[in-house]
């Protein structure tokens, strides 16, 4: 047994973590919590609320999971969220195409085409590993839950694979909750579904989980973070790039010195990386198993133009990806406004001035036989353009005779012969600015796992989860020392008297009082408290700590405060 299997069997036999649908054979890609697990989770979540909404002082939103066609359509997730698959000619099981190749040859696969993946399989007659069957053609496949809303053909609909978009598209709303005030953050925690194509890396790669996502909405202009001084001397391992296009690998760098040297480039991002760092190390994630790597270019996701992810350690999978931390720029926001002819700009006071502004309209004649049914989506994106983006628009038309605007994934090329401009002159009182998005995504199952294998301690004689106490699913046991003299009915109303406090106690009187410490510490329960002969002498019991095993003797009735201090430092 490695680290992995001994965490998921400790997991699965004390509630922390099952397989779904066990019953029925279990489906891969899917977890239960189980009842330790659920408080576990629970536990690591209010942590990230207390971090993220209670001190940094963000607001939480909840909307549905299920999500119309045309919001993922204008995310550019229905075009392009989707992962190489490949199909074995003679048992027809499905394998994601990189995956299948980098376990058989040391090649590697990010920035490989369709095609190229498929001559690579060809070319080192790459077999499938489970019936030695010849593969076919690789294609792309959707890892988004189709579904359907409402009866017959309904409404087309998918699950959501990110808690993200839900932000975006309320964005009008949020703004106003803000009152127009730049930066905000908005969260969302709840469930993401990806339909991954063979997942077999047990709780890391799941087809439904949870993400707890903050969208940091800020001016398009702002590099700076108003509270960056306070991190900026935090040293973090990096890995960025370019160092690993030239194989350096990591370096250990001041939160400040990488921003001066441009090696992280936006002060929000190195922001979150710190908090990000200290929510990790608060609820117990080993900080030697932390890194920062930056995404390659090649393995930026469709939304994003920079993206830093905090890897955790693992023993069989290596360094995982727990949290991205995404400069999404205004690319969510234009493609919604593009798609649904909302204005979902803010508008930023400044000094009264006169402005040279544009009056920017189609040549409908010319434009709609070119672009369609894009039309409509090219021409509310000019309609919500603000006096400098017209500005810019106009310069780069006169000078190049054409102008290339981007809306979501796609992009249109119009010269002077789509457009009608007219100069007009207005007085204004600041700006109207699409704001720019600095997202952290925090997938919280991988946390939960990784919190799990770095807690997980072997003695000599016992096992045991070295659970920080606030973060332990159950904080306290009780026992009787013996079944008899009043000692049951006392611990039992110590037990009560805990939870009416709301400590998490529980009672356990079976077995000898040896064995009962070693199921509470392989649940990692931090204290168990002894109902002994002295109690009924002096109202005393004894407190045993988990990790040292040593014992104190507390007053009952200092109890609650005594545990409270301990939980909570
Ligand atoms: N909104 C941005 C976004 O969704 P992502 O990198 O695709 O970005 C963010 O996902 C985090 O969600 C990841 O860092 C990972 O922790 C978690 N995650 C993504 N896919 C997952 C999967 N199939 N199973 C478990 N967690 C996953």
């Amino acid at each position: 047994m490695d680290l992995y299997d001994k965490v998921m069997d400790l997991a699965k036999r004390r509630g922390y973590l099952w397989s779904s649908f066990e019953i029925y054979g279990g489906i891969a890609g899917f977890v239960d919590y189980g009842p330790l697990g659920c408080l576990l989770k629970n536990n690591i979540i209010n942590k990230f609320r207390e971090r993220f909404i209670v001190k940094e002082g963000f607001y939480e939103i909840e909307s549905p999971t299920v999500t119309p066609y045309e919001v993922l359509k204008a995310s550019g997730h229905v075009d392009n969220f989707t992962d190489p698959i490949v199909e074995c000619k003679n048992c027809l099981e499905n394998f994601r195409a990189d995956h299948i190749i980098e376990e058989q040859v040391d090649i590697d696969t990010e920035s490989l085409s369709l095609k190229e993946l498929e001559e690579v399989i060809k070319k080192y007659n790459i077999r499938c590993p489970k019936c030695g069957g010849e593969f076919g053609e690789v294609k792309k496949f959707n890892l988004m839950f189709v579904t359907s809303i409402g009866p017959g053909k309904g409404r087309r609909g998918f699950l959501r694979p990110e808690t993200a978009q839900g932000i975006f598209i309320q964005f009008k709303r949020l703004a106003q909750f803000f009152r127009n005030k730049l930066p905000f953050g908005v969260v969302q925690i709840g469930k993401s579904y990806r339909n991954e194509i063979s997942p077999r890396q047990g709780v890391i790669r799941l087809r439904e989980f949870t993400q707890a996502e903050i969208e940091y909405f800020v001016h398009p202009e702002k590099k700076e973070h108003e509270k960056f001084d306070e991190v900026k001397d935090l040293i973090l391992p990096l890995l960025p790039a370019e160092h690993q296009l030239e194989g350096k690998g990591i370096i250990k760098m001041s939160l400040g010195e990488a921003v001066d040297k441009g090696i992280i480039r936006h002060q929000t991002i190195a922001y979150f990386m710190a908090q990000t760092m200290k929510f990790l190390e608060e609820i117990g994630i080993d900080r030697e198993k932390i890194r920062f790597r930056q995404h390659l270019p090649n393995e930026m996701a469709h939304y994003a133009i920079d993206c830093w992810d905090a890897e955790i350690y693992t023993e069989r999978f290596g360094w995982i990806e727990c949290v991205g931390i995404a400069d999404r720029t205004d690319y969510d926001l234009k493609s919604h406004m593009a798609h649904s002819g909302e204005d979902l700009s803010v508008f930023v006071e400044g000094e009264e001035r006169e402005v040279e502004d544009y009056e920017i309209e189609l040549n409908y004649k010319v434009v709609g036989k070119i672009f369609k049914k894009d039309t409509k989506v090219i021409e509310s994106y000019l309609k919500n353009l603000g006096v400098s983006d017209k500005e810019k628009l106009v310069k780069e038309l006169n000078e190049k005779g054409e102008v290339e605007i981007c809306i979501g994934d796609k992009s249109f090329k119009l010269t002077n012969e789509h457009l009608k401009i007219e100069k007009v002159k207005r007085v204004i009182k600041g700006e109207k600015v699409v704001p720019h998005v600095i997202e952290p995504s925090f997938g919280i199952d991988r946390i939960f796992y990784c919190l799990l294998e770095h807690s997980y301690r072997e003695e000599e004689d016992r096992a045991y989860l070295d659970l920080k106490p606030e973060i332990a699913p159950i904080k306290a046991y009780v026992f009787p020392l013996v079944n008899r003299e009043g000692m049951p009915e006392l611990a039992k109303r110590i037990r009560d008297m805990l939870r009416e406090n709301k400590i998490i106690a529980e009672y356990d009187d079976s077995g000898a009082i040896g064995r009962r410490y070693m199921r509470a510490d392989e649940i990692g329960v931090p204290f168990c408290i002894t109902v002994d002969g002295q109690t009924l002498k002096d109202n005393t019991v004894t407190v045993r700590d988990r990790n040292t095993r040593e014992q104190e003797r507390v007053k009952i009735e200092e109890l609650v405060d005594y545990l409270r201090s301990k939980i909570s430092s």
